[in-house]
């Protein structure tokens, strides 16, 4: 009786094994894909007593003459806030963190190579998340910027996010956004 068992567990293991060696695989039928727009503001603190925007490191090869805000070679951490409206105090939806560097040719205009993390803290996409990293022509009042993938609801998201700057000044930066993605919500085979 008990011999038999052992054996029997023996058989089982083998099996399981064979199998789990076998089958490293799986092929599914593809999900269909979404299509979302997303329209917000971000609202960005370069100065003032709660800077959105930190200096991580500057080159030493360039010589800042003229006080620029955009000295060439230059990196910068950002967790900005993202929400629904322009007001300071419209509804907080998530925040924009990532990183910038200040790509700003002596012969060509000022230029800055962004990456974004659109994070969402609330409504259906809480806890997903967008990439963007692209090119952000910062002179030109209204931009396109490459979305590049996504995490949770946002998987495999591919797309662009148009902005438009509403307004400017030393301790406030606000800038509307319309985010165009296709994406997959999510299944857990991936
Ligand atoms: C920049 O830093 C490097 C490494 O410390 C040093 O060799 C170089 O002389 C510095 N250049 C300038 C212009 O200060
Ligand atoms: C640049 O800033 C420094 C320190 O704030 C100041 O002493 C200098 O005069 C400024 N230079 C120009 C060209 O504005
Ligand atoms: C600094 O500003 C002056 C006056 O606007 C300009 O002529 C000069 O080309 C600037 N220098 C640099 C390196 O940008
Ligand atoms: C968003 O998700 C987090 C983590 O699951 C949860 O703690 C929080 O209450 C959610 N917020 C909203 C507004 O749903
Ligand atoms: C976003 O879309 C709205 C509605 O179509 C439009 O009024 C607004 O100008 C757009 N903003 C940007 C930055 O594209
Ligand atoms: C900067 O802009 C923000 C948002 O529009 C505004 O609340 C603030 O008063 C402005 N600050 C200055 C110094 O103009």
């Amino acid at each position: 009786m008990k011999r038999t068992s052992v054996f029997t567990w023996i058989l089982i293991l083998s099996l399981a094994t064979a199998s789990a060696q076998s089958h490293y695989h799986s092929q599914h039928e593809p999900e269909e894909p979404k299509l979302t727009n997303l329209h917000f503001f971000l609202h960005e603190a370069p100065g003032g007593p709660n800077p959105t925007v930190a200096m991580i490191a500057q080159s030493n090869l360039t010589v800042d003459v003229n006080n620029s805000s955009m000295p060439f070679g230059t990196v910068y951490a950002i967790d900005d806030l993202l929400r629904v409206g322009s007001e300071p105090n419209s509804e907080l939806i998530g925040n924009a963190q990532g990183l910038t560097v200040i790509i700003a040719g002596r012969n060509t205009r000022p230029s800055v190579l962004l990456y974004f993390d659109f994070g969402f803290t609330s409504g259906k996409f809480n806890g997903s998340s967008i990439s963007v990293l692209s090119r952000n022509p910062t002179t030109d009042t209204e931009r396109e910027l490459a979305v590049v993938g996504g995490r949770g609801k946002f998987r495999r998201a591919k797309g662009f996010a148009l902005l438009k700057v509403y307004s400017a000044n030393a301790t406030a930066i606000i800038a509307e956004l319309n985010v165009t993605v296709i994406h997959y919500e999510g299944r857990s085979e991936f």
